[in-house]
């Protein structure tokens, strides 16, 4: 049977990197086929792209340029991610196209179009089952890190930006099916609990 593809998603600093690890550590408890993968990667192609794509030191990067290497680098890991499935392996993916329909298109204003059109290239018909979005305002999840400062290029944009991706993940999250909306403000044990229950719901586990 073939398996099915689930992706993570949500602002940075949203806590999906803590519940990918209690999720994985379910699917170990229940013997479940299962591949965590990430993008930008999950290839070693397209983990090179994710160092130049997240490489300060180019300065400042246009943005189709910087939707054409992302796309780039989904393309190559969209031909593995068909290949798990046809193993019948259950892929959990950290980030996928949401992401940049809310990083690239509400976040840096590249049009719909674009995106669509390019997603469509690398998607190839690959279908996602199910997404979780982890809904944590930044202002919440830069409150919860101290401030902390974490880096890379994307993470040194300004607070509108990130105001505008969280909005752009909340609209994606209304108006697309397949996107279980899961308050990402709690305790680490209810947002887990809550992941958890979306995935049995939908038919995932
Ligand atoms: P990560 O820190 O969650 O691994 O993601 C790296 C950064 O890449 C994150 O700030 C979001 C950004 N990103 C986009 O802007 N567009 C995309 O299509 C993807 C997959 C990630």
């Amino acid at each position: 049977m073939r398996g099915k593809f689930i992706t993570i998603e949500g602002c940075d600093g949203s806590g999906k990197s803590t519940q990918l690890k209690m999720l994985e550590a379910c699917l170990i408890e229940r013997k479940i086929d299962f591949v965590f993968t990430r993008e930008p990667g999950g290839t070693p192609l397209s983990e090179r792209i994710r160092e130049l794509i997240l490489d300060t030191s180019y300065g400042d990067t246009d943005k189709y340029t910087e939707l054409l290497l992302y796309e780039a680098a989904r393309r190559q890991h969209v031909v593995k991610i068909a290949k798990w499935l046809d193993e019948g392996k259950l892929v959990v993916c950290d980030r996928f196209t949401d992401s940049t329909l809310a990083y690239q298109g509400y976040g840096r204003g590249v049009d719909v179009e674009s995106i669509e059109l390019c997603n469509k290239i690398a998607l190839g018909g690959q279908k996602i089952d199910l997404t979780i979005f982890l809904d944590l305002s930044p202002e919440e999840s830069f409150a919860r890190k101290g401030g902390a400062d974490f880096g890379d290029r994307l993470e040194t944009e300004d607070a509108s930006f990130y105001r505008r991706v969280y909005e752009g993940y909340k609209h994606i999250a209304e108006d697309t099916e397949r996107v279980v909306t899961v308050d990402a403000r709690g305790s680490c044990e209810q947002i887990h609990d809550d992941i958890m229950a979306a995935l049995v719901e939908r038919g995932i586990l």
